[in-house]
């Protein structure tokens, strides 16, 4: 690839997929790719278009918190979706997202984690996030928005993540083509994503469950105002976390934060 700059003419020469960044929506700088990506959905706009930026200054993370996306370093982008399926089969959009990115760090030759629910990380320091969002109506799903932000190139972090982050440049110590990345991401995603639609989901949580890694540890999760601690003894069919108590009760967990204790 010769021209790597991270433009749509660029990303639209490169990927050949079916539906997954069709269409290209391409800013400098924006607040939000979700946010953007929802308004277009609410509008009628097709499933697969991609919106992608290179800055974000509202970023979005999980929980509120805000998603530092500076200029001319990472991989800030979301994809709208729009399954046939019942709110409740969600979450696997996301771990679509995080099984594609998976595939593609490790093709890079990086020892990554995938730690439940869907941070990606690299000794403990995270690399990726994913932030999937709905629109239902009742219990079916309209539209979903995943995003993701990738810390790829970033030499340095703000003081306030700087313990908790790391990019693929301090890991490889060379900078990464932010297009040959991406375009490695969009074809793992329609792969997973086709999987998905054509009902095999358990092959997907089963590919999904073997790298997260919390399972079998002694873990703590905070939810909903709430600590727990117990052992992470599995993931439901449904892609939940089962927790089992000191009261041999399992709890099971859509989201939350999650640490290992031992
Ligand atoms: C997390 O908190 O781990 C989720 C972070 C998700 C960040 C990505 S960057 C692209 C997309 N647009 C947003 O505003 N957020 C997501």
């Amino acid at each position: 690839m010769k021209n790597n700059k991270l433009s749509k003419n660029n990303i639209k020469k490169n990927i050949k997929s079916e539906f997954i960044a069709k269409n290209i929506y391409y800013f400098s700088e924006i607040d939000s790719t979700n946010s953007f990506a929802a308004k277009l959905a609410q509008k009628g706009e097709k499933e697969g278009t991609l919106v992608i930026a290179d800055k974000q200054n509202q970023g979005k993370g999980r929980k509120n918190r805000l998603w530092h996306s500076p200029a001319g370093t990472g991989l800030w982008f979301s994809l709208i979706l729009r399954p046939n399926i019942k709110v409740a089969k969600s979450h696997f959009l996301t771990i679509n997202a995080s099984l594609a990115v998976y595939k593609a760090l490790r093709n890079l030759g990086l020892s990554i984690d995938i730690k439940w629910p869907n941070d990606i990380l690299y000794e403990n320091k995270k690399l990726c996030g994913i932030l999937s969002e709905m629109s239902a109506s009742t219990n079916k799903l309209n539209y979903a928005i995943t995003g993701i932000g990738i810390n790829v190139n970033q030499k340095i972090f703000a003081d306030e993540i700087k313990n908790k982050a790391t990019s693929i440049y301090k890991i490889k110590k060379q900078k990464i083509s932010r297009l040959f990345l991406l375009k490695n991401i969009l074809i793992n995603f329609e792969e997973y994503y086709k999987k998905f639609i054509n009902g095999e989901k358990d092959k997907l949580l089963n590919e999904w469950k073997d790298k997260i890694s919390l399972l079998g540890k002694i873990i703590i999760v905070k939810s909903d105002g709430k600590v727990y601690e117990g052992k992470a003894i599995d993931i439901a069919k449904d892609g939940r976390l089962m927790l089992l108590n000191e009261n041999n009760k399992i709890i099971k967990f859509w989201a939350g934060d999650a640490s290992i204790k031992y």
